[in-house]
């Protein structure tokens, strides 16, 4: 094991860097490129109960320094994830983790009761940021009660190490990251898009309501895990605009223990390796043996 070598949830990963859910597909379209295998842990597209179509395109649109996406979480949902592609990471010895859906608890509970333990599967990474449908639409994420009681349902129907992956469209987070804390999460995935449009000035419309992803993100999800780094004893994994070595590096000294690279997977397909390389290469020449030895450094 080299010095990217982490431990989390009680699991060994040769690397902290994985991609953020829903930027690599299934994984097996990024094959003729680079192999799966090269990241710590790769991450599902969100996964559902039942199969979605998602929404009607234009389901992505460029901006300046980001990007809007709504895709609609479309998926095949988790039982054919489970016959159709989970065989690749085991072919490929990849350890995965899975993320999920819902729009009401019965649903999350029925889709995490489907995923039974395996050694690959790593944890299950709860998408908290849905609307829920019994309560007008507003999202799961939003309310620290409703964190609380939806981590502690599903921890209480499965073994598998579980996160809570927060939007950072609220009021406190911190109070949020405290409620899935103490509701039994064993980790947080820190930050999920930001509610965003697109207005098209020549059409004179507004072709795209969405998740605003990409470098514009940034900074939100830095202080979003250096507060909450601090306010819970509990893995975070950093995600929002990494766009190279430097950006993933910022995350472990402001507290996270882990990363995830989205957008910059569109920009340059290449983005996570070079950015497991560019980490690597920075600790050899800084002389440090370990991630681990940068990890929530920062002073005020
Ligand atoms: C095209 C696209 C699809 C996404 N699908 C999901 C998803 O299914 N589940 C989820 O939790 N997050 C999803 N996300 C959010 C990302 O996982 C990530 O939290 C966000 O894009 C910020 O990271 P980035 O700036 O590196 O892209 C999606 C993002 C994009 C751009």
């Amino acid at each position: 094991m080299g010095p990217l070598a982490v431990e989390l949830f009680g699991k060994k990963f040769k690397n902290p860097v994985m991609n953020a859910s829903g930027t690599l597909g299934y994984a097996v379209e990024i094959e003729p490129l680079w192999g799966v295998e090269t990241m710590g842990a790769c991450v599902t597209k969100g996964l559902s109960a039942l199969a979605h179509h998602g929404n009607p395109v234009p389901r992505v649109w460029e901006e300046r320094h980001g990007m809007i996406n709504s895709i609609g979480l479309q998926n095949v949902g988790v039982e054919r994830f489970f016959s159709d592609h989970f065989p690749f990471f085991v072919e490929k010895n990849t350890p995965i983790i899975v993320n999920f859906f819902g729009f009401s608890e019965d649903e999350y509970l029925s889709c995490a009761e489907k995923i039974r333990p395996h050694e690959l599967i790593a944890a299950l990474e709860m998408n908290l940021s849905c609307p829920n449908i019994k309560k007008g639409g507003i999202s799961f994420g939003k309310e620290a009660s409703t964190v609380y009681s939806m981590v502690r349902s599903v921890k209480g129907i499965t073994d598998i190490p579980l996160i809570a992956k927060l939007t950072p469209e609220v009021k406190n987070l911190t109070e949020i990251a405290i409620a899935a804390y103490e509701a039994g999460a064993d980790g947080l995935t820190l930050i999920n898009t930001l509610p965003a449009a697109a207005v098209d000035v020549k059409k004179r419309n507004v072709p795209l309501k969405g998740g605003l992803s990409g470098p514009i993100l940034r900074p939100v999800a830095l202080r979003a895990v250096h507060e909450c780094s601090k306010a819970v004893p509990i893995p975070i994994i950093g995600v929002g605009g990494i766009m190279d070595a430097q950006d993933a590096l910022a995350f472990f000294m402001a507290g996270a223990s882990a990363v995830q690279v989205g957008t910059a997977t569109f920009v340059d397909p290449f983005a996570i390796p070079k950015i497991i390389a560019g980490m690597e290469a920075w600790l050899v020449s800084a002389g440090l043996d370990s991630i681990r030895a940068i990890t929530g450094v920062t002073h005020e």
